[in-house]
């Protein structure tokens, strides 16, 4: 793997582990709530009408938990997954688990659905270079792994093909990095737009403060990129 590629995609020897497959099935496995982690993974050892005896997978400890507050693991294959919609086992503890495990293996972008969750690593990656958004150019969303340039290719290609106006909405806390991944986008379409050969009458508008939108424009702006900032900072 190239130093990019490890920021990127998931070791899949590691996931299709045929022992953690057996051991999956072998000790019921579950995600019980935990005060200090959030959830803990454990096995059902015991169960008794609505309550369960847990052994926690860590410590050992049995514990008795409600069955309601019982979620179920996934089977390790979805160990890592890129988009979250594939979980056969879509709950919240699984989500947490997932995005978590992805971003302890320096992966920051995972799907979930048509949204694509990202989690500031708070240092540079090698994930935003010219190459690499080469090797997402005209690529269909699930050809690469999960990436912000994924999603501007998108509405890059939507609006090119369907000539209506798209939209990227970054939206999290303060410090979140909806500033930066922003600054992706617009590198990204910077990139793309000045390559397209075909379309020279084509103009990417940024209206910052209303979400980002990419539309075509007339033709007096040429082959060039610019950014109109009608309201004050709202989303960046
Ligand atoms: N993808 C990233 N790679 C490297 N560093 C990042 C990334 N995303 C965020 N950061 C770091 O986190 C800091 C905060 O991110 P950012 O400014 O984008 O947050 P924000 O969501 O815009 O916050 P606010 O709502 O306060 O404007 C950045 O200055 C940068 O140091
Ligand atoms: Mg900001």
């Amino acid at each position: 793997m190239s130093d990019a590629d490890k920021f990127l995609y998931v070791d899949r020897n590691v996931v299709n582990n045929p022992l953690a497959q057996a051991d999956w099935a072998s000790k019921k496995l579950v995600w019980v709530p935990s005060e200090r982690l959030g959830f803990e993974a454990g096995s059902i050892k015991e169960e008794h009408g609505d309550e369960c005896v847990v052994e926690l997978a860590d410590s050992g400890k049995k514990i008795r938990v409600n069955k309601d507050d019982i979620q179920k693991m996934n089977p390790p294959k979805f160990s890592k997954v890129e988009d979250m919609a594939e979980l056969t086992c879509l709950n919240e503890a699984s989500v947490l688990h997932n995005l978590k495990e992805r971003y302890y293996s320096g992966l920051i972008y995972t799907y979930s659905g048509l949204f694509c969750v990202v989690i500031n690593p708070y240092k540079n990656l090698p994930i935003y270079s010219e190459e690499i958004v080469d090797m997402y150019k005209g690529k269909k969303r699930h050809e690469m792994p999960p990436h912000i340039y994924a999603i501007t290719d998108t509405a890059y290609r939507s609006m090119m093909q369907d000539r209506e106006d798209q939209s990227i909405l970054c939206t999290g806390e303060s410090g979140a990095g909806k500033t930066e991944n922003t600054k992706k986008v617009i590198q990204y379409l910077a990139h793309i737009a000045s390559s397209h050969k075909t379309k020279k009458d084509q103009v990417i508008t940024l209206y910052q403060g209303q979400g980002l939108h990419v539309l075509p424009a007339n033709r007096k702006y040429g082959g060039s990129l610019f950014a109109a900032q009608r309201q004050p900072y709202v989303f960046l």
